[in-house]
């Protein structure tokens, strides 16, 4: 299983239920599938599109009406300072979280090698991966995030681990057509690391 919102369908209990999506991103993150899929969901980020469902907020000041039955954080915990008061809060809104991160401490010279030369091939093909072409470059604009090792350690403090799936993640930043099923075929094949990982944490008893 690679997408996030297959991994969040698979956790959440049916529908319906409330659901809080927290650093939805412009585009809303999963906000619309979710209500597609019969829940009562909201995302809240401080560039989250206008509408109803989405509120333009950080996480730590946004106050809810009543608890949620998830929270659901895509590729933000990352970036969240302080850490532990972020989760603490997190582990307020709901009993469950379920999580999409990048392990970008994992990215060793091998994938490296390959991102890069799949990229370049790519666009030497006339596409524009979406993905930086250089992760070097990449590290060097991003010197603050945190490393995969302490975003799970920080989880584990508040929620008991339900789920972790290790998945590719580099595919995201290509774009190509048989990006995802090539980098999951070296993963396999353990020519470098998954990067990608998915969290589901129930909160521990307080
Ligand atoms: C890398 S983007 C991820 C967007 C989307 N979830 C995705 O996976 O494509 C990180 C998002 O987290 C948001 N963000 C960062 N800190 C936040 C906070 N404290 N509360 C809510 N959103 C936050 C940013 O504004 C940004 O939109």
């Amino acid at each position: 299983m690679a997408a996030f919102i297959d991994f969040v369908l698979n956790q959440l209990p049916p529908a319906p239920g409330r659901v809080l999506e927290i650093g939805c991103g412009r585009e809303g993150g999963l906000v619309e599938e979710l209500v597609a899929e019969g829940y009562d969901a909201i995302g809240v980020d401080p560039e989250a599109p206008e509408g109803e469902r989405f509120v333009q907020a950080r996480f730590q000041d946004y106050e809810p009406e009543g608890e949620f039955d998830a929270v659901v954080a895509g590729r933000v915990l990352h970036h969240v300072r302080p850490l532990g008061r972020g989760v603490e809060i997190l582990a307020r809104f709901a009993p469950l979280l379920l999580v999409d991160e990048f392990a970008w401490d994992l990215i060793d010279p091998a994938a490296q090698q390959w991102y890069e030369g799949q990229h370049r091939m790519l666009r030497a093909t006339g596409a524009e991966p979406p993905g930086p072409r250089s992760i070097d470059e990449w590290w060097s604009r991003h010197p603050d995030l945190h490393p995969h090792w302490l975003v799970l350690d920080t989880l584990r403090d508040v929620y008991s681990e339900r789920r972790l799936d290790w998945e590719p993640y580099l595919y995201r930043w290509l774009g190509g057509p048989s990006s995802e099923q090539l980098e999951r075929t070296l993963v396999e094949a353990g020519a470098f690391n998954a990067i990608g990982w998915h969290f589901a944490g129930v909160r521990r008893d307080r």
